[in-house]
């Protein structure tokens, strides 16, 4: 055993346990596992935005060298679709392959053709000839709309506190602005693939996901099946964002391994992924504010409105971010909806929060510059003493300190508060602020952890890192709550048959499964008796946090973060250059300061992109997107990203039983984009409420 002194694990920088695996290739991702006997499986989508299946024309393909089984609504295996999963919410029909003939968007999976190989199968589903019948089909997304709606159950944000209009004519200020964000996809690095494999009655499944334990639930509901028979694994993810939960490939993968009873593979391709992987909604979102003189808001006024399919409800929650950020005298939200021929959306990164603030923080800016007072002070001069919308007590806001901080490192001080001032050669320079919030949830988590006989520690969880570092924040925790060294603790999860546990999102992951790993920890300990002998399984401890996590006391909890950015603009040509960024954060105990500047900084990224090059555009001739694709869907690349800096500040919370752990993987997005195009402003006097700030909008 270790006898040197240690200082704790966490807080520490930890380079990734898997890292030297990840860079030589030895760490396997779900698409490279070799199965004996696999065959592969490719989607055929549909063509047309709208209408119905007339035909599919299988014999001549399932003539095609190799190919075994062409898949669709006539010959595929019935599902079940009338449950509520983990998060609480229907499945998506979208993932219940081939159950009728409708075609409810360009890009619906029609079939499914296997083969004994990748490229024959590729060939023989571009072979596939389907007929249709089309339907005129509406991807006309404004505001105008007659038809919106307000959205569903699953995304309330309705306020509706005091009189809007009084206090909107008795503002000294007024602000009343339209933003609009458009359609965005997610595009981890690695694409969506899933192998499935039917074995005495039980389904085993290597995915890329971003939780396995949903990825059973899913399965096991569509597929009528016990949940324990069902096991699914994903030891490595490339990236998900919100993309990577259950989808149509994988349903379509276990439906196939059952009908030929052998692996069937299905990976999506990046052009696929443009329809099959979910994305963001574009929003048209609506602010009006007013104030005092000084800047204290009397009227906050935030609707926001996105887009669904006629399938399914998602909706993108962006009016939700006011009712933590600000309080004022009136105060109303609303999240609005319509459904139209698309696809439809999921969560991606910081659903609701990162188009939201964009609107919030850009519509403060513009009030702050109606004011005359600076930026960092109006938002400082409206920080609320509890939640403004649920009364409860913060566990921890931190924003004024992250203000404060920001400001005295940005050099904000120094600031010309007039717009258009400062030149460097032919770049007009400017600088600009946004707040930042995100949830910091916990749900419920099983962990076990195993003293092993040589003296060290195993940890299983159903945890997904899906490339933020949480198989090492979680070996940091478990060291530290085990009294011992990282090197002597593994950490293994990806794997359902560890146990229920919540996914790898809405920022809850790192906080969720630390503290079952915690609490498994501390039983283990009590377990073990000085001296004693361990058998040579070890002796393992189970944890379930489901009560711990009912019994916390109801409290705000968010991280929050202060962004800062100086741009420069070309104003013969539009172009915009971040030159710039500072993202200072209060996100409770830092786990590992390494990964978690990495976290921040991506985020901050996903704000660059977002603010100047991420669009999909949809076609309304044939309702499919223009250019899916990565050349023509742009995100930002290493050029793109300046010298970015994060920092955080201490937030401890001893009361914490979760350790005071909170999210960070999304907050880093939030208010990025509204920094920048405040900076915009700053730089060229001229306000950009669309994104992305492309060159042709700035000229
Ligand atoms: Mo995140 S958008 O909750 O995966």
């Amino acid at each position: 055993m270790t006898t040197a002194v240690r200082t704790g694990a966490v807080g520490t920088g930890h380079v990734r346990v898997e890292g030297r695996d990840k860079v030589t290739g030895a760490a396997r991702y779900a698409g490279e596992i070799p199965f004996a006997g696999l065959a592969h499986g490719w989607l055929v989508l549909s063509t047309v935005a709208r209408g119905r299946i007339t035909d599919i024309d299988s014999e001549p393909v399932l003539r095609m060298p190799g190919v075994l089984a062409v898949l669709d609504h006539r010959n595929a295996l019935p599902l079940t679709t009338d449950y509520v999963g983990m998060l609480g919410t229907a499945p998506d029909p979208t993932c219940a392959v081939f159950q009728n003939d409708r075609v409810p968007h360009r890009g619906w999976p029609v079939a499914l053709v296997v083969a004994e190989t990748p490229e024959q199968a590729r060939e023989a589903a571009e072979a596939l000839a389907v007929s249709y019948t089309r339907e005129p089909h509406d991807v006309g997304f404004d505001a105008d709309r007659p038809d919106t709606r307000p959205a569903d159950g699953h995304m309330p944000a309705v306020t509706d506190k005091g009189d809007l209009e009084a206090e909107l004519a008795a503002g000294a200020v007024v602000l009343e602005a339209e933003y609009s964000t458009p359609e965005e996809h997610h595009n981890p690095m690695e694409p969506h693939a899933a192998t499935a494999r039917w074995e005495d009655g039980r389904l085993d499944v290597v995915d890329s996901n971003q939780g396995a334990t949903w990825v059973v639930g899913e399965l096991a509901q569509l597929f009528s099946l016990d949940p324990a028979s069902v096991r699914v694994r994903s030891e490595h993810v490339g990236g998900g964002f919100g993309s990577k939960g259950v989808r149509a490939h994988q349903v379509a993968a276990v439906m196939a391994a059952a009908v030929l009873d052998r692996p069937v593979r299905v990976v999506l391709t990046r052009r696929q992924m443009f329809t099959l992987a979910g994305h963001r909604s574009p929003t048209v979102q609506r602010v009006r504010l007013a104030a005092d003189a000084d800047g204290r808001l009397r009227a906050l006024d935030h609707r926001s409105l996105s887009r669904t399919s006629t399938v399914h409800e998602f909706v993108e929650p962006s009016a939700g971010v006011a009712r933590v950020m600000y309080d004022a005298d009136a105060h109303h939200t609303e999240n609005r909806v319509v459904s139209l021929d698309v696809p439809t959306p999921t969560w991606m990164r910081a659903p609701g929060e990162a188009p939201g603030s964009f609107a919030l923080e850009c519509a403060l800016d513009e009030l702050a510059e109606k004011a005359g007072v600076d930026p960092v002070l109006l938002r400082l001069r409206n920080e609320p003493e509890r939640g403004p919308v649920s009364g409860l007590p913060f566990a921890g806001r931190n924003l004024r300190a992250c203000f404060e901080l920001g400001a005295r490192r940005f050099d904000w001080a120094r600031r010309d508060p007039r717009p258009g001032r400062r030149r460097d050669g032919r770049w007009l320079l400017g600088t600009g602020t946004a707040a930042a919030s995100f949830g910091a949830g916990a749900a419920p988590s099983t962990a076990s952890v195993t003293a092993e006989a040589d003296g060290s520690f195993t940890v299983r969880i159903a945890a997904a890192d899906i490339g933020t570092g949480a198989r090492t924040a979680l070996t940091l925790v478990a060291a530290d709550a085990l009294d011992t060294a990282p090197d002597r603790v593994q950490v293994r999860l990806g794997d359902s048959a560890f146990g229920p546990a919540m996914i790898a999102g809405g920022s809850m992951g790192t906080r969720s499964w630390s503290w079952a790993i915690t609490a498994a920890a501390a039983a283990l300990r009590e377990r073990l008796v000085p001296g004693q002998e361990i058998p040579p399984d070890g002796i393992t401890v189970r944890a379930d946090t489901t009560e711990a996590v009912a019994a916390l006391a109801q409290k705000e909890r968010h991280s929050f973060g202060a962004q800062f950015a100086e741009v420069a603009v070309d104003v013969a040509t539009g172009e915009v250059r971040v030159r710039r960024m500072l993202g200072v954060f209060a996100a409770g105990r830092i786990v590992n300061p390494l990964t978690a500047r990495g976290q921040f900084i991506g985020g901050m990224v996903w704000g660059i992109s977002m603010a100047l090059h991420e669009e999909a555009v949809r076609d309304p001739g044939h309702g499919g997107l223009v250019g899916a694709d990565l050349a023509g869907y742009h995100v930002a690349a290493h050029a793109d990203v300046p010298r970015l800096e994060a920092e955080w500040i201490e937030e401890p919370d001893p009361d914490d039983p979760a350790g005071g752990i909170k999210g960070i993987g999304e907050i880093g997005i939030v208010g990025a984009a509204a920094a920048i195009a405040n900076a915009v402003w700053h730089a060229t006097g001229v306000r950009h409420r669309a994104l992305p700030i492309r060159p042709d909008r700035v000229l």
